[in-house]
């Protein structure tokens, strides 16, 4: 199978350009936020002042970004984007922040993975609006100060437990996005399919929002590749049938799972008799990287209840063995 197929993360290929919307009311799901931001962006708007800077986590692939694009167009603010990677100096981020125009928006993807020095530099700028930088060495040694104009930082993380909390305190907006519900993902379809001017029913929608893992970027990528099928089987319009038919030539199941996932389950069910097992002992025993799969595999698994992490390790839950067919002993979760 096409080993990228379901991993959340962006593929070259993605094209997601043409498939973000560019608006609040063309944003699916995630209400409980876009009502939140509905009033921050108003209530900035009217006192003309930038927002508050905002912090976006969660899994990959949930629209983060996109939702960052989103917020700077309705405070009709320019947007500068950088990640937390490119920033290697204390240096690179005056430079960036130097550039701002009074309410600009800078987005930081990836934020968790800015150097140490470097998020200092931020506290006052984020704080203030200004920042002393340190030029010289020795007793020459001097700092300069900059003011800046008022900004909004946005921040997207799929890891917030890894920013330090002075950094995490400095976001007045702080929002967790959530796996989408299968009516959002279903809308998502729609839309999408819209856009490729492809036709899907209902039933064709449903099933590929069954399998997308909660995750528009997941839908919108097996989408594409079941157009292919479509076309190539002069479908006109998108079924429950291609789509099953394709997806399972795709390996994806029909909770969504791939080999990945079935891989850790099989594992923990059969190597560590459910559990409770450390995560390091489950990544030995995948071959995948710890990290890897506490951030990509494991959300799900833990978000649809197959599995549980408790203070001793990874559980394997009752469901987790019915979708394997595996009988087990004793009580479950
Ligand atoms: N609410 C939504 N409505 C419609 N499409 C969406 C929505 N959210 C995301 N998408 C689509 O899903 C894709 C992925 O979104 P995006 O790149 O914003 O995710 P992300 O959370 O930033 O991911 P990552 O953590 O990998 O950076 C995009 O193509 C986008 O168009
Ligand atoms: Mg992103």
């Amino acid at each position: 199978m096409d080993e990228n197929l379901l991993q959340p993360e962006p593929n070259p290929e993605d094209n997601e350009l043409s498939l973000r919307p560019s608006f609040l009311n063309e944003y699916i799901g995630q209400n409980e936020i876009k009502n939140k931001l509905k009033i921050y962006i108003q209530a900035a708007l009217e006192r003309s002042e930038p927002l508050d800077h905002v912090l976006l986590y969660g899994p990959p692939g949930l629209g983060k970004t996109t939702l960052s694009l989103v917020i700077a167009n309705e405070m009709k603010a320019n947007i500068k984007t950088t990640t937390g990677p490119a920033i290697e100096k204390a240096g690179d981020l005056v430079a960036l922040l130097n550039e701002l125009n009074p309410g600009d928006v800078l987005f930081i993807d990836e934020i968790h993975r800015i150097p140490k020095q470097v998020e200092e530099v931020l506290y006052s700028a984020m704080e203030d609006f200004f920042i002393d930088i340190v030029v010289g060495q020795g007793p020459s040694a001097h700092s300069i100060h900059f003011n800046l104009p008022p900004f909004t930082l946005i921040g997207a993380t799929t890891r917030a437990g890894l920013l330090s909390a002075p950094l995490r305190d400095r976001f007045g907006i702080s929002e967790h996005m959530q796996y989408y519900s299968i009516s959002d993902l279903q809308e998502i379809a729609y839309r999408t399919a819209k856009i490729f001017d492809t036709d899907i029913g209902k039933d064709g929608a449903l099933e590929l929002a069954l399998r997308s893992r909660g995750t528009p970027r997941i839908l919108n990528r097996l989408l594409k590749r079941v157009r292919d099928f479509a076309q190539i089987e002069r479908q006109s319009s998108i079924d429950y049938q291609i789509v099953n038919k394709s997806l399972n030539a795709l390996h994806v199941d029909n909770v969504g799972l791939d080999e990945h996932d079935l891989k850790y389950l099989d594992v923990l069910i059969n190597r560590f008799k459910g559990g409770p097992a450390g995560l390091g002992a489950i990544a030995s025993n995948t071959g995948d990287e710890a990290e890897t799969l506490e951030e990509l595999i494991e959300p799900y698994l833990i978000q649809i209840g197959y599995v549980q992490r408790t203070s001793r390790g990874r559980i394997a839950t009752s469901k987790a063995y019915e979708h394997l067919k595996i009988e087990h002993q004793g009580d479950l979760l």
